[in-house]
């Protein structure tokens, strides 16, 4: 119903009389009001005045309604220890296939390799579920399409030049945008599910983000919307994966790609090893080369280039 009043109210820049609306959508005035005062506590500005209700504004807030058909997708909070742990509860609970777990803020926020993942209000904190028909060895390219169609997303919406740094950070002029992490459920024969985090720096501010960090607004400026990057990250993500377009995403990457030709620290959870990153394999493990030309292919890690 909140869609549908909202679609009624941005038709027209003049205001709808609660009748008028009543009338289009078959439910009472008094539950038009009442959905109205909803919307209001929920953040957005709706004028009411005898001529009747007028949208003056909306909040820039991934709730449910905002996407359409998808809407049903959509599990929207304002807060969550972490969207990773929700979305891992639906996807235990065979949750469809691109069920969207998004939060305004996380109060346990993670990143790769267990740190913290900073998730002050105004970032765009999400987990999409994706039961991929792959082969477990390809398990890692669903990341690095991510982090592809993430580049693709925000350049095509603000002409921004993200790249990315292996595995699936993105960056902006050697400062981090977007991180990406996932959590899988797999028998020896096949993927349940992969449950892709993604963390995009908006709104929020990062003067004091360690390492440097960047948000799409200091780059792009007013007029920016997380609900906008959510939906259009989506459509192309979706669209990857139901086509099973997965063949050319190491060269896609390669592309956007900063860390191959540098020298590079990889960290796992237990070792860490330094060399030049000369290529990417097959499922997208890092091909790293020594002082004594011995290669090492890693398959999981966190990297640091010379300065970031
Ligand atoms: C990294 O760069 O280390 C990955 C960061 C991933 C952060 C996102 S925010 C949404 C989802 N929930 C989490 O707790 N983490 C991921």
């Amino acid at each position: 119903m909140k869609a549908r009043i909202l679609d009624n109210l941005t038709q027209t820049s003049s205001p709808i009389s609660g009748e008028r609306l009543s009338d289009a959508l078959g439910v009472s005035r008094v539950a038009i009001w009442k959905h109205i005062r909803q919307l209001q506590d929920l953040g957005y500005s709706i004028e009411a005045t005898a001529k009747g209700y007028r949208l003056l504004n909306s909040p820039d807030t991934p709730f449910p309604w905002v996407f359409g058909e998808r809407a049903a997708h959509v599990h929207y909070y304002p807060e969550v220890a972490s969207t990773m742990d929700t979305a891992m509860t639906l996807a235990r609970g065979g949750c469809p296939e691109f069920t969207v777990v998004a939060a305004d803020r996380q109060t346990k926020g993670r990143g790769r390799l267990q740190r913290v993942w900073q998730s002050a209000p105004g970032g765009l904190y999400f987990t999409m579920v994706v039961r991929p028909k792959i082969n477990l060895s390809a398990s890692p390219l669903i990341n690095l399409a991510a982090a592809v169609d993430l580049a693709d997303t925000v350049h095509a919406l603000y002409g921004i030049p993200a790249q990315l740094k292996w595995p699936n950070d993105l960056l902006v002029q050697e400062r981090k945008l977007a991180g990406i992490l996932s959590q899988m459920a797999a028998e020896p024969d096949r993927i349940e599910f992969v449950n892709v985090g993604i963390g995009i720096n908006v709104h929020n501010d990062t003067r004091n983000v360690v390492p440097p960090a960047v948000s799409v607004s200091e780059i792009a400026g007013a007029g920016v919307s997380r609900a906008r990057i959510l939906k259009s990250f989506w459509e192309r993500f979706e669209r990857r994966m139901a086509a099973g377009d997965l063949h050319n995403v190491v060269a896609q990457w390669k592309q956007r790609g900063l860390t191959l030709g540098r020298q590079v620290r990889v960290q796992t959870l237990t070792e860490t090893w330094e060399g030049l990153a000369i290529d990417l394999d097959e499922t997208g493990g890092l091909v790293l080369q020594f002082p004594n030309g011995q290669r090492k292919t890693i398959v999981y890690g966190d990297c640091f280039h010379d300065r970031v």
